[in-house]
């Protein structure tokens, strides 16, 4: 079997190396199915609950420095491994040393039954790894993917601060192990008559993608992977886009935020947020860090989905897409891109490049606000986002888009043309409020039924309204707990 279609990591700092797999067998199924390692547990795989919580290690794009991140093994196919370190439960103790994390967890009583805690140790121990002196909030963030049903949160966190006491933990060499590990090419699986590819670079992704228009294209897989996990998918041939570092990139330029599309949101979102902090509380709360640490904005954006978080935020930013072809490229607004539910511009073979955000230019208010029963890890109930710019306590500019009202995400134009050139007065949204009945007709679904969507909407944009009050400076929504 040649070296391009053997899977090769490292787990407690061996090198494992897998050939003739079922190329979307999962991280999980490998990890207690088949090395029979149960600490970590199974409990929605679908990437929700964080019981599955394992962390990575990868070299970062430099080459020579290593990022660690925690990943829901549950929804993770195991090629998506080849190049990185797996840690898992078992790893962090050494002998009858516990980890500080564990020690803390320990310490402070935070286990009961236990199914939750090897996942909550991983996102502690991703933590622990990757900022040394954590705040509440940032703690709170770091935990949100995991639920736990007995014990409760309080020891949690109060483990979360003890964890930084302790001696630190030896931190092995990862750099040189994992550079010795890296391959030169592609990783290339056949199985049982499916395939699965990891390109190196964009050229040899745009020939397969051309040789195989049906394949699915794969990239942090927290959508693709609840396709097997869920709904029993089987995918005949997957490329993953993983393993492209030039589409894993994301530059600031004179004009504009230039996105790789297989950027993960976890690099591409600090970015945004730096230039547009109004978006702040949207990407905060979606997902969770797991599933942020793996799903990309591309992957968002192509899925198209109509509850997705990203859309209205770029709809009202212009944003444009730049979609490849074999060796063509073309430009797209992202406000043309999508038809109908899940159908958009994208051709057979064709895939999202890159993703471009203009730069804040004229002094608009740009703002998107979530809206979900749950405050953490919750899919939308709506989304909305607006960009306003105001002239002399007038409406200069507005435009406002939503998801969760239509079969696609889509910009309030009625709304938006009625309220220009007016004055920002509480009698204008009110009037706008009334003329958004006429831009959607939302659904009733599980999550909401259509009059709680559109009052849902309603009240965001009093909400903006009343953030926006005084005309030349805005309140930026401060995240907390309360909504
Ligand atoms: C527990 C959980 C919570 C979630 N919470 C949220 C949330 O709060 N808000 C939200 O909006 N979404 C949420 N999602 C959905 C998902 O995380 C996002 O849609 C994510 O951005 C998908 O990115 P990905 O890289 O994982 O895509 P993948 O799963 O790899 O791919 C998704 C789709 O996009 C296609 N695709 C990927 N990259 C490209 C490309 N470059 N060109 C063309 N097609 C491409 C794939 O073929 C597939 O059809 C959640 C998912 C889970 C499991
Ligand atoms: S098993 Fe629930 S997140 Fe993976
Ligand atoms: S300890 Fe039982 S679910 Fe958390």
């Amino acid at each position: 079997m040649s070296d391009a279609a053997t899977i090769r990591f490292l787990l407690d700092g061996e090198v494992i190396e897998i050939r003739d797999v079922d190329p979307t067998r999962t991280v999980l199924q490998y990890l207690r199915e088949d090395l029979r390692r149960k600490g970590t547990k199974e409990g929605c795989a679908e990437g929700d609950c964080g019981a599955c919580t394992v962390v990575v290690a990868e070299l970062a794009a430099n080459g020579s420095d290593v990022t660690i991140k925690a990943i829901n093994s549950c929804i993770q196919f195991l090629p998506t491994l080849d190049g990185k370190e797996l840690m898992t439960v078992e790893s962090l103790a050494h002998g009858d040393e516990l980890h500080p994390v564990q020690s803390a967890m320990v310490s402070q009583h935070g286990s009961q039954c236990g199914f939750c805690t090897p996942g909550f140790i991983m996102s502690l121990y991703a933590l622990y790894e990757t900022n040394p002196n954590p705040g509440r909030q940032e703690i709170d963030d770091a935990l949100s993917g995991n639920l736990c049903r007995c014990t409760g949160y309080r020891p949690i966190i109060a483990a979360a601060n003890e964890m930084y006491s302790a001696t630190p933990a030896p931190r092995p060499d990862r750099s040189s192990a994992l550079k010795r590990i890296q391959r030169n090419g592609s990783l290339c699986i056949e199985h049982d008559g499916r395939r699965f590819f990891a390109p190196v670079d964009a050229n040899e992704l745009a020939a397969l993608l051309t040789q195989y228009p049906e394949a699915t294209l794969l990239a942090g897989g927290t959508d693709v992977g609840l396709w097997v996990t869920k709904r029993h998918r089987e995918l005949e041939t997957v490329i993953y886009t993983g393993r492209v570092s030039e589409l894993a990139d994301v530059r600031v330029t004179d004009t504009q935020i230039d996105i790789g599309a297989a950027a993960t949101l976890t690099d591409a979102v600090p970015v945004i947020v730096k230039h547009y902090p109004g978006l702040d509380e949207m990407f905060r709360r979606f997902a969770s860090p797991p599933i942020r640490n793996a799903g990309t904005l591309g992957g968002n954006v192509a899925n198209g989905s109509p509850i997705g978080d990203s859309m209205a935020a770029l709809m009202v930013l212009d944003a444009t897409l730049v979609l490849r072809l074999g060796v063509v490229e073309r430009e797209i607004a992202i406000n043309e891109f999508y038809h109908d539910y899940m159908v958009n511009d994208l051709q057979p073979g064709e895939f999202v490049a890159r993703i471009w955000i203009p730069l804040p230019t004229d002094g608009a208010l740009v703002r998107s606000q979530k809206w979900s029963k749950r405050f953490d890890q919750d899919i939308s109930g709506v989304c909305t986002a607006y960009r306003l710019v105001l002239d002399a306590g007038r409406v200069a500019s507005f435009r406002m888009a939503c998801a969760g009202l239509a079969a696609t995400v889509r910009r309030a134009e009625k709304t938006e043309a009625a309220i220009v050139g007016l004055p920002w007065t509480h009698e204008l949204i009110e009037s706008a409020c009334e003329k958004l009945a006429e831009d959607y007709a939302p659904i009733s679904d599980m999550r909401a039924s259509a009059d709680m969507r559109l009052l849902a909407v309603q009240n965001l944009l009093r909400r903006f309204f009343a953030e926006t009050e005084s005309g030349d400076t805005v309140t930026v929504y401060t995240y907390g707990r309360q909504h």
